[in-house]
């Protein structure tokens, strides 16, 4: 049995689906861990309410080599075979990249490479773009940027706020992450340059 671990930092929606397609069969693989660098997040009660190993690592005030040690040190016993960014808002030093090769999932709420970084939906909205949506990456130790896994695309509406497009949008996540996981599990993809070949 494969063995994901997840991070978070907050809400643990995405989680939440993953962990609901884990339970039932949809993904073949185990949670060996769920990773916070927030105490207070309530992906962790989620995971706490599930049952599974949780672990807290507070990265304030930790520079990002030092933290990400602590990262692998804490990852390391848990033995991922893949790693599933989950709403974790850090960026992965180039050490922690080596360590887990194309083992790193992340997912972002914009079709990349448009509006990488913080409030994605914000950005699109303040942009004008009649589309937006979500993507799964690999994950580099650049922002947002490895190479793409899936995209989903959602139209946005002329009265969308950041609110209803958030939520739009959110719908995808949930679907593509666990589509983007079993696929990255199965090995039945190869990447050429910056694509991903899937089949
Ligand atoms: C999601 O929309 C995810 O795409 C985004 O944070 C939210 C976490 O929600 N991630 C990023 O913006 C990463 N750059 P969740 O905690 O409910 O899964």
């Amino acid at each position: 049995m494969k063995r994901l671990a997840i991070l978070l930092s907050g809400r643990g929606s995405n989680f939440e689906a993953i962990a609901n397609n884990v339970a039932s069969g949809a993904i073949e693989a185990s949670i060996a861990v769920v990773i916070s660098n927030r105490p207070e997040a309530r992906g962790l009660d989620i995971a706490r309410q599930r049952g599974l190993d949780t672990l807290v690592l507070p990265s304030k005030g930790m520079d990002r080599e030092a933290y990400d040690r602590c990262l692998i040190d804490g990852l390391r016993p848990f033995q991922p075979d893949l790693i599933c960014l989950a709403g974790f808002m850090r960026l992965l030093s180039a050490a922690f990249v080596r360590e887990f090769p194309n083992r790193i999932l992340n997912i972002h709420p914009s079709l990349l490479p448009a509006f990488s970084g913080l409030d994605a939906q914000h950005q699109a909205l303040a942009y004008g773009v009649k589309v937006s949506g979500c993507t799964v990456h690999f994950v580099d130790e650049y922002l947002d940027a490895g190479p793409i896994l899936l995209q989903a695309a959602v139209p946005v509406h002329d009265r969308d706020t950041e609110e209803t497009l958030s939520a739009r949008i959110l719908e995808e996540e949930h679907r593509i992450y666990s589509e983007a996981i079993r696929i990255a599990l199965s090995g039945r993809y190869r990447i050429d340059g910056r694509r991903v070949i899937v089949g």
